[in-house]
């Protein structure tokens, strides 16, 4: 949400910057600006739109200045205009800030400072907290001997804030320094040679440094072109610890692609061979993770899981609670970090939590992981992106090793969270009543994954025509049952999200209970219907279906014998496990939602509304 660069050096800052803006438009698109030190004066640019559109205007203006920062926004204070895009000015123009977050008591906050004179052009949150380090800047511009005036009225006015952020500031009073802070909003510090750069998210830095600071809430840092230093809220000084990232910037280019998420779901074969990759015991009969910090004999005192997670995430953590009980048969509970937080339910006190985010920073899922550890819980992280805050706070975790995923809509996260899913239902299952041989099948059919998923993506072409033909509907029924029911829900979430197209996911038995008053000729629904024990079942309801008239796309395995014209289009994938069968199901959706988008004409990576990782409440 929002993305946020900064730089202090010798090379053009608003060069890097806008190459680092670019990077992160996909966290928050709807206007974006940047602010450069020359000649002792903060020169500010700003557009509503893309960087691109950004880029054109920083054309028009000479800047030449080597520290800056700059800023792509998702609104929450205040609507998409010019006058509420970053970075915002103090009313006397000595301070820029940029910032992540949501200030909550910012109407209180500026209620005193319009008491004290200043002014305000914009309805941001983020103005105010500008304007605050400069009423604390001008009330006490005394530092002790060593400090920094500028620093020291960034930390006083952050112990004003209630809220959350991620900031950077200048001040033309100190046109070689700049001063950051977070508190629950990412920042990384990119240490370079005699430069550094800042951003919320790696992607922006790779291209100029792999060696970064991961900063950690309630840290400032003062950064200057020699040298950087890290401190508190408190003023207590922290020594900083240089973290190396392992993935390069290739990694967050298109590749000849059309879009990120079309590499993204050609990628997922690879993918899935990462997140797998030296995660099976010696004779292959089961799962192992190095990061869950938990013995088999603490594992085996769990009697019940609980997994919380937003959006894409969630429906992961629907099939996991599937295969869990279906294999482990332990009992597992599922929750929207939202809504865990606040409805503080009974946990049982041998259940073993789990978060599951991509980013690892949705503030939903980082707020459910501090409630269950306050709780006393240990709290397992499945997440994407090494060092960021769900990883740094859970008490252990497997990490996804898919690489950047820059598509706004998940795909290879999606699947690999499925995949994982299944490995740890393998696990537990192993822990407990599972058999050898069966584990030995297990693993067998994990490690086929990537063939299948291969296999399925052959089905592009096929599934582009279907896209082609159903395009221009407006309402889609998705209906799956069993572990497929989550993967209808997440085939609904993946059509709305990116083509705007209404779309419900329903077990498809359900769909008699009310949504079937939607079919007509003019609602589509896709359905699951695997080769299996309720193969039978799915049939009868696209019966129903087909009975009022609705055109139906059926997703259907290798030697399932759907009747004769019943479904108008049929997709067909490998028969597979039903470990992994989730993961091979998805491949049709995610390229029927894509192909549709592209058909409609919508902007497929950076759909309206969006932002890759949500950071506010
Ligand atoms: C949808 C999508 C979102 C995310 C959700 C959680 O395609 O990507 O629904 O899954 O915002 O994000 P993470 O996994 O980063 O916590």
């Amino acid at each position: 949400m929002c993305g946020i660069v900064g730089y202090v050096g010798t090379r053009k800052a608003a060069t890097i910057i806008l190459e680092g803006l670019k990077r992160l438009e996909y966290r928050g698109y709807d206007s974006a600006g940047l602010a450069i030190i020359e000649g002792g004066k903060i020169k500010v640019v700003k557009t509503v739109g893309r960087v691109e559109q950004l880029a054109k205007e920083v054309a028009k203006v000479h800047l030449t200045g080597t520290v800056g920062l700059g800023h792509t926004r998702w609104a929450t204070h205040g609507g998409v205009t010019v006058a509420n895009a970053h970075p915002h000015l103090s009313s006397d123009g000595k301070f820029a800030l940029i910032h992540n977050g949501v200030i909550e008591n910012y109407s209180q906050i500026k209620a005193f400072l319009l008491t004290k004179g200043y002014t305000f052009t914009s309805e941001t949150d983020t103005e105010v907290l500008c304007n605050l380090i400069a009423y604390h800047y001008a009330k006490e511009r005394k530092p002790a001997a060593g400090e920094s005036a500028f620093l020291e009225s960034v930390r006083k006015a952050l112990r004003h804030v209630e809220g959350t952020y991620g900031i950077a500031a200048l001040c033309a009073d100190f046109p070689d320094q700049m001063v950051a802070a977070r508190k629950a909003s990412p920042l990384i510090l990119g240490v370079g040679e005699n430069e550094y750069l800042l951003a919320s998210d790696a992607s922006a830095l790779v291209s100029s440094t792999r060696n970064v600071v991961y900063l950690k809430d309630g840290e400032l840092v003062l950064i200057t072109p020699k040298e950087f230093s890290i401190s508190t809220l408190d003023q207590a000084d922290v020594s900083p610890v240089v973290d190396r990232i392992d993935w390069k910037v290739e990694d967050a280019n298109m590749d000849g692609f059309s879009h990120f998420m079309e590499k993204e779901i050609f990628e997922q074969p690879l993918a899935l061979e990462n997140a797998m990759r030296g995660r099976f015991s010696e004779d292959s009969s089961t799962a192992l993770f190095g990061g869950l910090n938990l013995t088999p004999a603490e594992l085996r005192q769990v009697d019940r899981f609980m997994f919380c997670a937003c959006g894409t995430a969630w429906h992961a953590c629907l099939v996991a609670e599937h295969l869990i009980e279906r294999f482990a048969r332990i009992p597992v509970e599922v929750d929207y970090s939202s809504e865990f937080r606040y409805r503080n339910a009974p946990l049982d006190p041998q259940t073993l939590f789990f978060v599951v985010s991509q980013s690892g920073e949705t503030i939903d899922t980082l707020a459910a992981l501090r409630e269950a550890k306050r709780k006393g819980y240990r709290v397992m992280a499945i997440n994407n992106v090494v060092g960021s805050s769900i990883a740094r706070e859970a008490d252990g975790g497997i990490f996804q090793h898919v690489g950047p995923e820059i598509g706004v809509a998940s795909t290879k996260a999606f699947t690999s969270q499925l995949l994982i899913g299944a490995m740890v239902a393998l696990y537990v299952a192993r822990l407990r009543d599972m058999s050898f041989n069966d584990g030995v099948d297990y693993v067998k059919a994990l490690k086929g994954v990537p063939d299948l998923v291969r296999q399925a993506l052959k089905q592009a072409a096929h599934i582009k025509g279907i896209a082609q033909r159903y395009a221009h509907y407006q309402d889609f029924l998705f209906l799956g049952r069993l572990s497929l029911f989550p993967i209808a829900l997440e085939g609904a979430l993946k059509l709305k999200e990116i083509s705007y197209i209404h779309s419900e996911g329903y077990p498809a038995a359900e769909m008699k209970h009310g949504p079937i008053a939607l079919i007509s000729e003019k609602c589509p629904s896709v359905f699951f219907a695997p080769k299996g024990e309720i193969f039978n079942k799915v049939v009868s309801s696209m019966q129903e279906i087909k009975a009022r008239k609705g055109p139906v796309i059926a997703i259907t395995t290798e030697g399932a014998e759907l009747p004769p014209g019943l479904a108008d289009e049929v997709i067909t994938i490998p028969d597979c496990h039903e470990a992994v069968l989730p993961i091979v199901a998805t491949i049709p959706i995610q390229l029927l939602s894509y192909y549709i988008a592209v058909e409609r004409g919508c902007d497929v990576d950076k759909p309206r509304n969006l932002a890759k990782s949500v950071t506010v409440e």
